[in-house]
C-alpha cells in the first residue's frame, strides 16, 4: 500500500517566520514543500517569487513542488532548476506550447507536471499523459488559499485514473485546494496520490500534528 503523499502549501505560512513553518513541515510526516507562484496576470493574486524560494530551500531537505501559476512559464524554468524544485508544474491554460514546455521542465532533470483549472476538461491531456509526471487537479479556482472545494473534483479524478489506466502512463494524481480531514479519503479513494492542503495546516492550532491527521485519514491506494 503507497501511502498519500501531503504536500503543505507555504501560502498559507506565516512569512514572518518562514523559517520556523518550513522547519516544521520538515520535521513532520509531509513528504513534500508546495511553492505557489502567482503573477497578477494568469491568476489576479500575486504571491512570492525566486528570493522567497532561495529561502525557503535554505531550510528544506524534502522535495519542492513548485506550481506555477503564470502565463510564459518557459521563460523561468532553468530558473527554477537552479532554485532547486524537484517537481515543476505548468498550468494547461498558460501554455501554447505544452510539449515543448514538458520536454524543457524534463530536460532540465524536473518532474513535469500539468495543472488544470476546474473547467478543464481531463481528456486535454490524452496526448500528453505520457510525457508528464503529475497531474495537478485544482479543486478551487487557482489564486487564493482558503476558498470551498469544488465538488466536481471527485469525478475529475476518477476520469484521469481511467485516462492513466487506458494509456499505461506512470502519472501521480494531486489535488489542490480546500482540502481537510473531511475529503482526504474521499480523494485518496477516488484515485489522488497527493494532497495540497495551505489553510488547513497552518491555520490549525498544532499544524504538525494536522498534516500527520490528513496522512492517517487519507491512507493510501
Ligand atoms: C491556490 C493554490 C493552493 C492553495 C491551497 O491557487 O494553488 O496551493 O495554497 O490553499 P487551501 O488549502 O487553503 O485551499
Ligand atoms: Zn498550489
Amino acid at each position: 500500500m503507497t501511502k498519500t503523499k501531503i504536500a503543505p502549501s507555504l501560502l498559507a505560512a506565516d512569512f514572518g517566520n518562514l523559517q520556523r513553518d518550513v522547519e516544521m513541515v520538515e520535521s513532520s510526516v509531509a513528504d513534500w514543500h508546495h511553492i505557489d507562484v502567482m503573477d497578477g496576470v494568469f491568476v489576479p493574486n500575486i504571491s512570492y517569487g525566486m528570493p522567497v524560494i532561495k529561502a525557503i530551500k535554505k531550510h528544506a531537505t524534502k522535495p519542492l513542488d513548485v506550481h506555477l501559476m503564470i502565463i510564459d512559464p518557459d521563460r523561468y524554468i532553468e530558473t527554477f532548476a537552479e532554485l532547486g524544485a524537484s517537481i515543476l508544474t505548468v498550468h494547461y491554460e498558460a501554455c501554447t506550447h505544452l510539449h515543448r514546455t514538458i520536454q524543457a521542465i524534463k530536460s532540465k532533470g524536473m518532474k513535469a507536471g500539468v495543472s488544470l483549472n476546474p473547467h478543464t476538461n481531463i481528456n486535454l491531456l490524452e496526448d500528453i499523459i505520457n510525457d508528464i509526471d503529475l497531474v495537478l487537479i485544482m479543486s478551487v479556482n487557482p489564486g487564493f488559499g482558503g476558498q470551498s472545494f469544488i465538488e466536481n473534483t471527485y469525478g475529475k479524478i476518477k476520469a484521469l485514473k481511467e485516462l492513466i489506466d487506458r494509456k499505461n502512463a506512470s502519472v501521480l494524481i494531486e489535488i489542490d485546494g480546500g482540502v481537510s480531514t473531511e475529503n482526504a479519503k474521499k480523494l485518496t479513494d477516488a484515485g489522488a496520490d497527493v494532497l495540497v492542503a495551505g489553510s488547513f495546516v497552518f491555520k490549525s492550532k498544532n499544524p504538525k500534528q494536522t498534516i500527520l491527521d490528513l496522512k492517517l485519514v487519507a491512507g493510501g491506494n
